[in-house]
């Protein structure tokens, strides 16, 4: 990790290295937190975050579904986002707000306890690599199944809920995957480790409700409009593996991740085994949009 010069620590800008917190704190025995994941790029007009407010209101969602009052209101917390990308001079970043109990008790009920904010933000490219984009990835069908609506919130971002996810991934990576996809409770499609996904057939693009046991992905919600945009049609419907693999085209979706096409799944090629045409398409005009280059979703980047 490229290290910064400040974190913004509970209101306060504090050096990198000084932004520590005791091990007694509650989220790092329970997994009591919440977090986002965010990016600013350079764009012709200066540096922007990309769906500040859509990330920002996910935030305060996925607080309020594991109970943790945040204790700034969203326009410090949007403010101080931009602030800590500034202070940094970062030209592009990735951006971490997390929200999580400090420490004062032991125990699961979360008593008493001052609920913490953290937002770091550094330089980190491309999460499945630098080709990913031209090459795509080629991925598995993860043995875990995704965290079930019954036990957890999986449209919240939950701190807890991603060791399910790291299973995932740490099993795919360890076979000579780059990712894993994951199935629900009723083995349909989920989404991958920390990334939605799309299928491609018979000119229709499908992503799995977010009632399936995705989260609800802000790229994934802005794939949606770019189809409707590109006169793509697109439903959220599930599908099953079988369905996935005879697929024309497969993609994910993510912040960390952009559009990253899924040529081959647990080593079975997906359509020519190469990126596809509507994949392509649409990570395009995804790239316009968070570079500031497409006037008609120019109210997804705020300059910092
Ligand atoms: C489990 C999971 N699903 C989907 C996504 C994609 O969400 P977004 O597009 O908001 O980054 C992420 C990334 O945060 C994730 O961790």
């Amino acid at each position: 990790m490229k290290k910064s010069e400040y974190i913004w620590l509970d209101g306060e800008l504090v050096e990198w290295d000084d932004a520590n917190v005791s091990v007694m704190t509650h989220t790092l025995h329970y997994g009591t937190g919440v977090f986002e994941g965010m990016r600013a790029r350079a764009t012709d007009k200066g540096t922007s975050i990309q769906f500040l407010n859509e990330h920002v209101d996910r935030l305060y969602r996925s607080a309020e579904a594991y109970n943790l009052e945040i204790p700034f209101n969203k326009n410090v917390i949007s403010n101080a986002i931009k602030e800590i990308v500034k202070v940094n001079k970062l030209k592009s970043a990735y951006i971490r707000p997390l929200v999580f109990f400090g420490d004062g008790e032991m125990g699961l009920l979360p008593k008493d306890i001052p609920v913490r904010v953290a937002i770091a933000a550094w330089e980190w490219g491309a999460y499945l690599g630098e080709d990913a984009g031209s090459q795509g990835v080629n991925v598995c069908i993860s043995e875990w199944q995704r965290i079930s609506p019954k036990s957890f919130k999986p449209f919240a971002k939950g701190v807890g809920g991603y060791m399910n996810s790291t299973l995932a991934k740490i099993d795919a990576v360890k076979e000579g995957f780059d990712d894993a996809i994951m199935l629900n409770d009723k083995g349909n499609v989920a989404e991958g480790s920390g990334q939605n996904i799309f299928m491609y057939k018979d000119n229709q693009l499908l992503t799995p409700p977010i009632e399936t046991g995705a989260l609800g992905g802000i790229t994934r919600k802005t794939v949606l409009e770019i189809a409707n945009y590109l006169e793509i049609s697109v439903i959220e419907k599930d599908f099953t593996p079988t369905e996935l693999l005879s697929s024309e085209e497969i993609f994910f979706t993510g912040t960390a991740t952009e559009i990253v096409g899924v040529v081959s799944v647990d080593s079975s090629p997906i359509g020519d085994g190469s990126v596809g045409e509507i994949t392509s398409k649409i990570r395009n005009k995804y790239l316009e949009i968070v570079n500031g280059q497409e006037d008609n979703f120019k109210n997804y980047i705020t300059l910092i």
